[in-house]
């Protein structure tokens, strides 16, 4: 009940006028006037409408994957996981998985941020056991010369969301995603994951023109790519940021906030309606200013982030969305039980979408997942 009272109170203007000091630029969320028409029965679209609920939706990144025996069944079909990720009968079956198993609120596309890199014809491959391996972007000409951008190349993924969203149940809403510039230049330059992404931002500091070139490519072509994933049929799109928290603050600014800020706003243009969550992990303290300057809908939290300070510190018009451990999930038991509680507790005066703090990890047991949403499901807060 206290959810309900204090989110039905608090006047949304009155809340963003509070915080105008906070940004030079008005995001473009809060400068327009777009209401949306609430024509659905979907909880998570309407939390992320800034709606009151009694329980917090619930989805979790990377919700298809290897912790699930039918995943891993449809997935050894297919040799390669990008041949997986294009093979829209497949794709739509593991977008599918988890929402028939344990009835989330939303389904996320199957596929990868990585497909993009391959649509500007770069070479991208994923070796079993060792993450994604790239033809490594090394040179300012490497950037010059990168192929246009192909959409076309794309269309697997357009055919498998128009094929998901005809099977989903009427109350589950359907979410698509690109990765952020920032964290798809990273694995463009390096080739590989790293532990701290240091050759992209050694490529930053030594080529800032070169390294600018790639972001804004990025971001034009994120604006296209989601922009045709709202036509062929997603309610709302994540932005991952999964590097965001390597860079120092000024890199930050340039390289994270502006670049996911562009996308928002161009994609707006393209979209009024769009409905936006961002997930600058491990941004830390710059999270309020990002927020704010972005315009995004909705925030995904990190695990790091203190959800007290997080309840206090981010703009109440800010969804959030988060962020349980996800090695708490594979403990389970006490420790899950008391860490859902405390975060269902923290954000109980405000939207929130129940999320992990990074991707459910492939040694998560189902039984764990399955407590989860018994949890949540039987919590009223
Ligand atoms: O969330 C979902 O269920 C939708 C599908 C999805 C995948 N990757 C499937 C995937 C999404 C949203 C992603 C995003 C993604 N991909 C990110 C951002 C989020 C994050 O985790 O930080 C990043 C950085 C990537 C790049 C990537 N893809 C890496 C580093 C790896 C290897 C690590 C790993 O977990 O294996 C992948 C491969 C990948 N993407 C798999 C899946 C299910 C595993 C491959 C397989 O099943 O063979």
């Amino acid at each position: 009940m206290a959810r309900n009272n204090a989110i039905a109170t608090v006047n949304k203007k009155q809340k963003e006028s509070r915080f105008l000091s906070f940004y030079k630029d008005p995001p473009v969320s809060m400068s327009q006037s777009s209401p949306r028409q609430n024509v659905h029965n979907k909880p998570f679209l309407t939390t992320l409408d800034g709606g009151a609920s009694k329980k917090p939706p619930i989805w979790l990144m990377r919700q298809a994957g290897r912790y699930l025996p039918e995943y891993r069944a449809i997935r050894s079909q297919s040799k390669s996981f990008l041949d997986f990720c294009y093979t829209p009968a497949l794709a739509t079956e593991a977008t599918l998985q988890p929402i028939r198993r344990f009835g989330f609120d939303a389904a996320i596309l199957f596929s990868d941020i990585l497909v993009v890199p391959d649509a500007f014809g770069q070479k991208v491959s994923f070796e079993v056991g060792e993450g994604p391996r790239l033809d490594p972007l090394t040179t300012p000409k490497a950037i010059e010369g990168l192929g246009e951008f192909s959409l076309a190349h794309l269309d697997p993924v357009f055919e498998t969301i128009d094929r998901v969203k005809g099977a989903l149940p009427t109350e589950t809403a359907f979410i698509g995603f690109c990765g952020a510039p920032w964290t798809v230049a990273s694995y463009m330059i390096a080739g590989q994951g790293t532990p701290d992404q240091a050759p992209a931002r050694l490529f930053a500091y030594r080529h800032p023109a070169a390294f600018q070139l790639l972001i804004d490519k990025l971001v034009d072509a994120s604006i296209t790519y989601l922009a045709r994933q709202f036509d062929a049929g997603v309610e709302a799109v994540q932005i991952f940021d999964s590097w965001a928290g390597v860079l120092p603050a000024a890199e930050f600014e340039r390289w994270c906030l502006e670049p996911v800020a562009r996308i928002i706003s161009g994609l707006r243009v393209r979209n009024a309606n769009a409905r936006i969550i961002a997930f600058p992990r491990g941004a830390a303290t710059h999270i309020p200013t990002f927020a704010l300057r972005t315009g995004a809908d909705g925030i995904g939290l990190d695990t790091a982030v203190d959800y007290r300070w997080a309840a206090q510190s981010i703009p109440p018009n800010v969804v959030l969305q988060g962020h349980l451990d996800p090695l708490v999930l594979i403990s389970g038991g006490a420790a899950q039980n008391d860490a859902v509680r405390e975060i269902l507790g923290a954000y109980r005066d405000r939207p929130h979408i129940f999320n992990l703090g990074h991707g459910i990890l492939p040694q998560t047991p189902i039984e764990h997942v399955e407590a989860l949403m018994k949890q949540i499901r039987s919590s009223e807060v």
